[in-house]
């Protein structure tokens, strides 16, 4: 199945990193068009002119956009069917690693996610999608499943980015929207995001943690997170949580509190 052909895609911070990565690979994969919804004006002028020389001139628009602020992610929404007529997939990628700035980086990965969501539930691919079905990718992180101890904070709103997913990803809304949600977690890759990790975080105790971490960390390329991507919109079943790491892409199931519950040992055994 391809069910990115011929769509149309919005992606937040799409103007860098990963999710410039995210652009080319699915119109590799046959994407009529996407929007690079990003706040930096430099790097959406950037990304737009490496698109526009790798697949032409009607293939991308980028709308500057901060996604913590809700009508100006309503406009990239906006200004897409105003270009493109449709919109179909948006991957609700923009994100920052800084525990420094903690208010700020609950608002762009947790309270952007939100925006997002909600703006293609109550309106843009429900109403605008191109044929029977709307997909929303949050983009999360293996920081999401575990402790990751440098940065508290940053974890903390990858976990909320995966509870929002599958809480939407329930059946019980598909039938009533027909929006596919999906949680793709990447691990540790080689972008912007990673560089200068040490001086965005909460202090100098966290630091030494990074430290201790960065000598053992195995870093993949932006491209393999965006292969990956292709592989969970075409074959990722609702609520599904999938990670990239490693050149490999796989699903995990998130057990039930009752299958996690910590039994107290018999004392007669
Ligand atoms: N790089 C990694 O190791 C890694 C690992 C796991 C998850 N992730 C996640 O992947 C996503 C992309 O990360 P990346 O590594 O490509 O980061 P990056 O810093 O390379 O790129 C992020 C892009 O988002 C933009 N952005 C930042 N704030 C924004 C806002 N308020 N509104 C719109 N755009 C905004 C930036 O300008 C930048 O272009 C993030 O959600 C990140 O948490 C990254």
């Amino acid at each position: 199945m391809n069910a990115v052909a011929g769509k149309v895609a919005l992606i937040t911070g799409g103007g860098a990193g990963i999710g410039l990565c995210y652009a080319k690979e699915l119109l590799r994969n046959g994407l009529k068009a996407v929007t690079l919804a990003e706040i930096n004006k430099e790097n959406g002028h950037n990304a737009l002119k490496q698109i526009q020389d790798e697949f032409g001139p009607d293939k991308a628009i980028f709308v500057k956009t901060d996604v913590t602020d809700k009508g100006q992610f309503e406009d990239a929404f906006k200004t897409t069917l105003e270009k493109f007529k449709n919109i179909d997939i948006l991957i609700n990628n923009a994100g920052i690693m800084n525990d420094a700035v903690w208010e700020r980086q609950i608002g762009i990965n947790f309270v952007g996610t939100i925006y997002g969501c909600l703006l293609a539930l109550d309106n843009y691919l429900i109403k605008y999608r191109t044929d029977r079905e709307g997909i929303v990718v949050n983009v999360a992180s293996i920081s999401g499943l575990e402790r990751f101890q440098a940065f508290p904070i940053y974890a903390g709103t990858k976990h909320a980015v995966i509870g929002l997913t599958r809480a939407w990803g329930m059946d019980m809304h598909y039938s009533r929207t027909k929006i596919r949600f999906l949680a793709l977690c990447p691990g540790v890759t080689d972008t912007p995001l990673l560089h200068d990790c040490l001086e965005r975080n909460l202090g100098p105790a966290y630091q030494d943690i990074m430290k201790g971490h960065l000598p053992h960390l195995t870093i993949q390329s932006p491209e393999n997170v965006a292969r990956a991507l292709i592989k969970v919109i075409n074959e990722g079943q609702n609520g599904s949580v999938w990670v990239a790491e490693h050149n490999e892409t796989y699903e995990i199931d998130i057990p039930s509190r009752q299958q996690l519950r910590i039994r107290m040992k018999d004392p007669d055994l």
